[in-house]
């Protein structure tokens, strides 16, 4: 699942059962399946490609579940324009070794203990390792993006870990900072996230010689359903669970990152309101979590924050349809209304 790899936490508008959720994902991975086992395989070979001292980390990183949804991307968007091939297999290894490398560098900066279910890299070995080994996992993917014979797909996916890292710097830089996190929140949420899922499809694309318009379309699906996942996730962070996350959540308030609940919280307070929000913001204290959900929940923020999302995805539906009628745009399109239901089932504190 989105939220958990295989619960959906307790409904509040469309009471999708847990058994409902299941099938639906299922429905979408199971055309996608051997190229995804395909992906762990390979991604396992690149762990233990490393230096024998850094295996044990790359083993933990690589080899640790996780959703798998760019290269479920990848798989879904080559399904367009037919079987997808060893070269598609080959961009969503790297793409998930460029993920993967990000969380590892987001989990120092979060101070975050859980990552899949499991302790994070700086939580079992230190920050300086997990520095480190996110660096080694970036450079490992680009050695594996320049073993294609053009330069192009290297470019691609430096330009987009480019973006997805200024994303996390432009986020870092407004920390706290309500007028400039409240003006850059989508463009954020789109460089920091929606850039790997563009990519994911754009590179699919490309290996499968699709007509510019088409990519074109993938590459804005890619941009909308990342941008809503990251607002999704957002959300999970504030009303979600752990359990069924299966990672650190909280950490968006105890790191001053201001996300769109919270922002709009602010900008519809009266002024006492906001004035004791952005106090708390400020010198953040776990304690102030109870008097910061009385303010998500009095200014009704967790319903618009829905309405953003289904926004993002609707626009990805369009963009569909500048795609032949396949597996591919099929799939794709179940994943939008997918990531739709499960926002669905997000409980409000
Ligand atoms: C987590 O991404 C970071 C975000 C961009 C929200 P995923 O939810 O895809 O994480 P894994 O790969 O399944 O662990
Ligand atoms: C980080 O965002 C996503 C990246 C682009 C690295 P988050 O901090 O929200 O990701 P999680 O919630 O820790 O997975
Ligand atoms: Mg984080
Ligand atoms: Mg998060």
């Amino acid at each position: 699942m989105l939220a958990a790899e295989t619960k959906v936490a307790g409904s509040l508008s469309e009471r999708a059962s847990d058994t409902e959720s299941a099938r639906s994902w299922k429905k979408i991975m199971e055309p996608v399946v051997p190229f995804l086992d395909a992906v762990t395989q390979q991604l396992m070979r690149q762990a233990r490609d490393f230096d024998p001292q850094i295996v044990p980390y790359a083993e933990h990183a690589l080899n640790n579940g996780g959703k798998h949804l760019r290269p479920t991307l990848v798989a879904l968007a080559a399904s367009c324009f037919g079987r997808p091939n060893e070269s598609h297999v080959k961009a969503a290894v790297i793409i998930e070794m460029i993920h993967l490398a990000t969380l590892v560098h987001d989990d120092v900066i979060d101070e975050a203990e859980i990552r899949r279910g499991s302790p994070t890299v700086a939580a079992k070995w230190g920050n300086e390792i997990a520095v480190l080994f996110g660096d080694c996992l970036f450079a490992q993917a680009l050695i594996l993006a320049s073993s294609f014979p053009t330069t192009d797909i290297c470019r691609a996916v430096s330009q987009a870990t480019n973006t997805v890292c200024s994303g996390e710097i432009l986020q870092t830089q407004q920390r706290r900072n309500f007028p400039a996190a409240r003006r850059d929140y989508f463009r954020v949420m789109e460089m920091k996230t929606g850039e790997l899922f563009t990519l994911a499809c754009d590179l699919a694309a490309f290996l499968s010689d699709a007509p510019p318009t088409q990519r074109a379309a993938l590459r804005e699906f890619g941009a909308a359903v990342g941008t809503a996942y990251q607002v999704y996730d957002d959300c999970v962070d504030l009303f979600g669970t752990e359990a069924e996350a299966g990672k650190s959540l909280g950490t968006d308030l105890a790191k001053g990152k201001l996300t769109w609940p919270v922002l709009l919280a602010w900008e519809r307070a009266t002024v006492a309101d906001r004035t004791a929000l952005e106090k708390m913001i400020k010198k953040w204290q776990p304690e102030n979590l109870q008097a910061v959900n009385t303010l998500l929940a009095k200014y009704e923020t967790f319903a618009p924050s829905v309405r953003e999302i289904q926004r993002f995805l609707d626009l990805a539906r369009q963009a569909l349809r500048g795609l032949p009628e396949s597996p591919g745009r099929t799939g794709l399109s179940a994943l939008a209304d997918f990531l739709a239901q499960q926002t669905g089932t997000l409980v409000v504190q």
